[in-house]
């Protein structure tokens, strides 16, 4: 055992012990330590279908294990793979569903994927690489088949009842998005799903399951995780029907608790949280951010409104909805609070479906996804234009490495799904030796990103890109010593904007995805930009 994990394992020890203590008033405020994963670039995996190494169809963890140097070498000076920092694998517990959001059991990896032994490996060599390593944490709800569930539901008395929220009759209340029904009969009672029967909810006022979550947070840190997506992290406490049911004073509290003692255990631990809803609801999971930089609550939250305006800004060449809800954020997050943006997930319509496959607006969307503040999350395949719509499975289709192979480089086996439309060109090995291919652009602007400090943590200052400009988005990040001026251009003409006063001398163009994008800085800044490209300068 390395010394990382040996000193880890004595404060995890030693933290576990606390779990039986009373915590006492006096006791500090226990500091997180997340500079490796505020503005890194992180990646989304659907395990079952990112690679497989032993010819099921089913990708597992030696197949991503086998992959990891595409996604980041761990050398810096090669420019050949995509150089993210982290990776989020979607759920690899042990769950009978292909997407594993319904978990039967916390401390097992789903044998379809590989062992404990298998994810101690990845993790290591994934480490070695300079990748950290979060993992789904699905907790507002278990599977039905959760042994929990099955004693809770074996009888009234059961002494688990209290685990699950259980009622005599069905109030009526719906899925706050405007759903079906949420309370499921079964023997002559009613239990409370948000999303489905299937998947119970676990009940969050009652001790014994906030202790049994942190004992599996605590479990899955000890092996050397980097931290949790937290699954619908809003859902968790209900107070009553309609808005009652979603980001409840009770759900916070939690959410706080579990933070300070994930903190105390394993301050480099990251959460972060799945809240899809407005930015003022977002902003509130941050909690306060005077006692613990960052956020008391979630140190992060995935920006939902931001993915919704920069798709809807992309497709139409106005970038106005980027602009306000930056402002939105600017105005509502608490000081200090790091944005999660991301393009699409593996619940949203890919990018290459939203945005019809037009490599420039796929382009302009990778551009904007990087450059802007907080830690970019890429879903896997979208840097090489995968498509994928609704229904889910079609938005979680195998990972096309290559298009001269039957299982296109993902097994030496029948794949479990058909690859989506587009394989011939949206693959890996096309795209991997092109320069103009998105994935270099990809490669490019991560790598930019990684060695930028001000690309990478810098503030932001959104420029006002003048009357009858609408379709640029214009902004100054400064951080380290470093300004940068990106530009991106929605539209498909060129456009000349400016003057900036932005007391510049010289303007250094780092970046452009299009050939001809100039910038002066002598007196004030003005900059040209063809049609669909994004320019990033650095500014003296
Ligand atoms: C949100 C997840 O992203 C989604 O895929 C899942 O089905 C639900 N939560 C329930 O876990």
């Amino acid at each position: 055992m390395n010394r990382r994990r040996t000193s880890l394992l004595i404060s995890l020890l030693t933290w576990l012990a606390a779990l039986a203590v009373i915590p006492c008033a006096a006791e500090p405020v226990a500091h997180q330590r997340l500079s490796w994963a505020r503005g890194a670039t992180f990646y989304e995996i659907f395990v079952r279908s990112f690679a497989d190494s032993d010819g099921d169809g089913i990708g597992d963890l030696r197949g991503l294990t086998s992959k990891l140097d595409y996604l980041n070498d761990g050398n810096p000076a090669t420019t050949t793979d995509l150089d993210v920092e982290a990776i989020w694998l979607m759920p690899v517990f042990d769950s009978p569903s292909d997407h594993g959001y319904d978990t039967t059991d916390y401390y097992a990896i789903n044998p379809q994927y590989g062992t404990l032994a298998d994810f101690d490996s990845l993790l290591a060599a994934a480490h070695r690489r300079g990748i950290r390593v979060i993992v789904d944490l699905v907790i507002n709800h278990t599977s039905n088949r959760h042994p929990w569930f099955v004693e809770s539901a074996s009888s009234p008395s059961s002494p688990m009842r209290d685990w699950y929220v259980w009622r005599a009759d069905d109030p009526g209340w719906r899925q706050p998005w405007g759903g079906g029904r949420t309370w499921h009969r079964m023997d002559g009672a009613y239990y409370y799903g948000v999303f489905w029967g299937g998947m119970p909810d676990l009940n969050f006022n009652n001790a014994e399951v906030r202790l049994a979550i942190k004992q599996v947070a605590a479990f899955w840190l000890m092996r050397g995780a980097d931290g949790f997506r937290l699954d619908a992290a809003r859902h968790l406490i209900e107070d009553g029907p309609g808005e009652q049911q979603v980001n409840t004073p009770g759900t916070h509290a939690f959410w706080k608790e579990f933070a300070a003692y994930v903190r105390k255990g394993a301050p480099e631990a990251l959460l972060v949280g799945e809240n899809w809803t407005s930015t003022d609801q977002i902003a509130q999971f941050y909690g306060s951010t005077e006692t613990v930089a960052g956020g008391d609550e979630l140190p992060m939250s995935f920006n939902f409104p931001l993915a919704g305006s920069i798709l809807q800004a992309v497709r139409s060449g106005d970038a106005t909805p980027i602009v306000s809800t930056l402002a939105n954020v600017a105005r509502l997050y608490p000081p200090g609070a790091c944005d999660a943006p991301f393009l699409s997930n593996h619940d949203t319509p890919r990018v290459a479906t939203e945005l019809g496959s037009d490599g420039r607006k796929l382009r302009t969307a990778a551009a904007l996804l990087l450059t802007l503040p907080g830690s970019p999350f890429i879903y896997y395949g979208e840097e090489v234009g995968l498509e994928g719509g609704k229904p889910d499975p079609n938005i979680r289709t195998p990972m096309p490495w290559n298009d001269r192979e039957p299982g296109g480089g993902f097994t030496t086996g029948r794949p479990w799904r058909p690859f989506s439309e587009g394989r011939a060109q949206a693959n890996v090995e096309w795209q991997a030796d092109s320069p103009s291919s998105l994935l270099s652009q990809y490669r490019r602007l991560i790598h930019l990103r990684a060695s930028s400090p001000a690309l990478r943590n810098g503030s932001i200052a959104v420029l006002d890109a003048g009357e009858g400009n609408r379709q640029l988005l214009a902004f100054v990040r400064e951080a380290g010593g470093e300004r940068v001026l990106v530009v991106h251009n929605l539209g498909l003409t060129a456009v000349t904007a400016g003057p900036w006063d932005l007391h510049a001398s010289e303007a250094k163009l780092l970046y452009a995805t299009a050939g001809g994008a100039t910038a002066r800085a002598k007196g004030d800044t003005r900059v040209t930009i063809p049609g669909a490209c994004s320019a990033i300068w650095r500014l003296k």
